[in-house]
């Protein structure tokens, strides 16, 4: 999921050709209410101790870009996102037949009518952007409004009078935490899910490796060293300041990464907390398996879709499956490996899987560093959420080889 496309890492314009279709939203589908939370403490839910999060401009903007037609296209058309999700929804149809589900961020419905199709006895559509009007004519056309109700509203605001077995939600944002939408998905687990509810997906874990990219600096940098036959070599600092300062959205492949990738996060969605969040950081250790030159760090993710029970250990702490840097096997293997040992399906943005709207996002460095084969590369990462705005990263990379350490600053904006 993106809002934008393309290298933008940013939301759409505001009020950019939005329309407004015929009736007003509330004449053609439920709106969800804003009663206080207080309201729901009669009905034996389980609320949240906490203030429910104010909606900021931010968050409102972020919302407005939903509202776009292409965003979801886009979505919709990536069918390694969009097709997994399907087959998670049919593989556990035992458990969503009959159930009620909220689906926290519907969009346009399609993962709602998926769980509806599926049997589920009810599904409470969410979404907090205008887009969730479309969902809702097209919940009608499929005449599954008796099954699907769409509510108009953030996942914080909104009320549903009932528990729910299962969350679906499409959450995911580049470089995995990019967008902050995992918080509303938490917010909507201690909301409303019952005890030993499905959560799908269940588990997430974002990778990092070394990379090497030659074409791509050339591409941009050495460009400038020969132009028409003119030394343009005093563009060199803008234009490594401009290509390289932020994160990039790109597509690499398996063989621009130098090793095997590390575990930056692993995320359990049925125990992980906001706070858990605000701030990560951890160190890595790398071992170059060849002499290249070293341009940065890709970042990558993947979900996997297990029910709880698969992984009893949840409770007290759950360690992968995969991925340390020891462990992990690029290509298909990987997921061969994960569904072997737990029949869980994985949706992979890993640069050696196919190719997904997310990508995988890249860290480039000003100026490249040569290691020899056997080299250690060792730092540390934090990824923080910007205080400015809180679906901003912050990422503090801290890198060093051959004796020579760096610092990158950079933000996803
Ligand atoms: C990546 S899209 C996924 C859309 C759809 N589920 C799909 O798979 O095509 C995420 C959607 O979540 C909505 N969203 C994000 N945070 C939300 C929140 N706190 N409450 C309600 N909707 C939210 C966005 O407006 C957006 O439409």
């Amino acid at each position: 999921m993106l809002p934008g496309s393309g290298y933008t890492n940013g939301y759409l314009p505001h009020g950019s050709s939005e329309k407004r279709i015929g009736l007003s939203p509330r004449e053609r589908f439920r709106r969800g209410s804003r009663s206080s939370r207080d309201s729901r403490s009669g009905h034996g839910f389980r609320v949240s101790g906490q203030e429910r999060p104010r909606c900021t401009e931010f968050d409102m903007a972020y919302f407005q870009s939903y509202s776009h037609v292409g965003i979801h296209e886009e979505m919709i058309k990536d069918r390694v996102r969009t097709e997994t999700y399907r087959a998670a929804i049919l593989q556990h149809q035992s458990s969503i037949a009959g159930k009620v589900v909220v689906d926290v961020g519907c969009g346009t419905g399609i993962l709602s009518i998926f769980c509806a199709l599926a049997g589920a006895k009810r599904v409470y559509a969410v979404d907090a952007s205008e887009i969730a009007v479309q969902a809702n004519e097209v919940v009608k056309a499929n005449n599954l409004s008796d099954k699907v109700i769409v509510l108009l509203g953030r996942v914080e605001d909104v009320e549903i009078e009932e528990e729910v077995d299962v969350i679906i939600s499409e959450w995911m944002g580049y470089m995995l935490l990019y967008e902050s939408m995992l918080g509303s998905v938490i917010t909507a687990r201690d909301r409303w899910l019952k005890p030993g509810g499905l959560i799908l997906p269940s588990h997430a874990t974002l990778y990092m490796a070394p990379i090497t990219h030659s074409e791509r600096y050339s591409e941009s940098i050495d460009f400038w060293r020969n132009v028409y036959g003119i030394d343009m070599s005093a563009m060199l600092p803008l234009a490594k300041q401009c290509a390289f300062e932020e994160p990039c959205v790109e597509t690499i492949t398996g063989e621009n990464v130098l090793t095997w990738p590390f575990v930056v996060k692993h995320v359990d969605c049925y125990t992980v907390t906001i706070q858990e969040l605000e701030s990560i950081t951890t160190r890595y250790r790398f071992t170059s398996m060849m002499q290249a030159p070293f341009h940065g760090f890709a970042f990558w993710f993947d979900v996997e879709f297990s029910g709880p029970a698969i992984f009893p250990a949840n409770i007290h702490g759950y360690s992968p499956p995969v991925a340390s840097s020891d462990t992990y096997s690029p290509g298909s293997s990987q997921r061969k490996k994960r569904s072997k040992s737990n029949e869980a399906l994985v949706l992979s943005t890993a640069p050696e899987d196919p190719p997904t709207h997310w990508q995988q996002t890249l860290i480039y460095f000003y100026d490249p560093i040569e290691v020899k084969q056997d080299q250690v590369i060792e730092g540390s990462i934090t990824l923080s959420q910007s205080k400015e705005n809180p679906r901003f990263l912050n990422i503090h990379l801290e890198y060093a080889s051959g004796g020579r350490s760096f610092v990158k600053e950079s933000v996803m904006r």
